[in-house]
């Protein structure tokens, strides 16, 4: 059983300027919804248990927008508005399953997985990356499945355009293992087109080993100085770990991008 989830929360949000120089993206409304409930449900609905938030002293806008107790009590006791009463129950929900730890300095997806370490009980455990939205079927929910089945780590995959693989981590493929799942025999960060070995890209769902805080723990700083996830699942699937690479069937939404994320509203509204 995968209970636990995490979320990297400690990013910049450069690409979303000047939206985010105040603000922190994952709070943004997505047809009128911050983002992260939008991850926070698929956790729930995949049966996830705890989430562990990592965000920085300079993102505690997020701890705030789940920690708001004295400010909804004292509006639902003046207003007895039943639609507020809702959305706090809403928040409570949330709050419950939330635990957060820090990551002061933006060092990398690796370097947050990390600060986790401690709090991981499980053999595995789910990362979601929350720029990336996945609509009309839980990915989560699918790669739990493929997980139970395999025994093994999955990851989600989405064919991009050749001309865009420098945004992404790139899969190497192996075996294919059935129509949407298949063996992965190497992850590249970030790879020019040349040195690209597929158009197969990660997308932000993981379903982890705890032994990646091994590897995590020696890891030197990779593309742009970064820690990176990519790097350390490299080195476990080189000691023969076993990752799949998960084709998922849901609709992909970047909402890390400013065009993306205009985007996300409308293709949401339309649902
Ligand atoms: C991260 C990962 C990358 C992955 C991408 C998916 O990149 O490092 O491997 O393809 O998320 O969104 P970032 O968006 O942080 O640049």
């Amino acid at each position: 059983m995968i209970k636990q989830a995490i979320i990297p929360l400690a990013g910049l949000g450069t690409r979303l300027l000047p939206l985010t120089s105040v603000f922190a993206k994952e709070l943004l409304p997505i047809n009128g919804k911050p983002g992260i409930e939008f991850i926070l449900d698929e956790c729930i609905e995949s049966g996830i248990k705890e989430v562990i938030f990592i965000i920085s002293k300079k993102k505690e806008m997020i701890k705030n927008y789940f920690n708001n107790d004295l400010f909804y009590k004292k509006i639902i006791k003046e207003k007895k508005d039943q639609r507020i009463v809702n959305e706090y129950k809403k928040i409570l929900k949330y709050k419950k399953m939330i635990k957060f730890v820090y990551q002061n300095k933006p060092l990398g997806t690796g370097d947050a997985v990390l600060k986790t370490k401690k709090f991981i009980k499980d053999k595995y455990f789910l990362m979601l990356l929350p720029d990336d939205l996945i609509i009309k079927k839980n990915c989560s929910i699918s790669m739990i499945k493929v997980h139970k089945k395999y025994k093994s780590s999955v990851m989600a995959s989405m064919n991009v355009k050749k001309s865009s693989v420098s945004r992404w981590g790139i899969y190497k493929l192996n075996k294919r293992l059935d129509k949407n799942n298949s063996l992965i025999d190497d992850v590249i960060e970030k790879p020019t087109i040349k040195e690209a070995p597929s158009n197969k890209a990660v997308i932000g769902r993981y379903i982890l080993p705890k032994t990646i805080f091994k590897k995590l723990l020696n890891q030197k700083p990779g593309k742009g100085g970064e820690i990176h996830i990519t790097d350390a699942i490299q080195s476990l699937i080189k000691e023969n770990e076993k990752f799949i690479a998960h084709n998922f069937s849901g609709k992909y939404l970047d909402c890390g991008t400013m065009k993306g994320y205009i985007k996300s509203s409308l293709e949401i509204s339309k649902i």
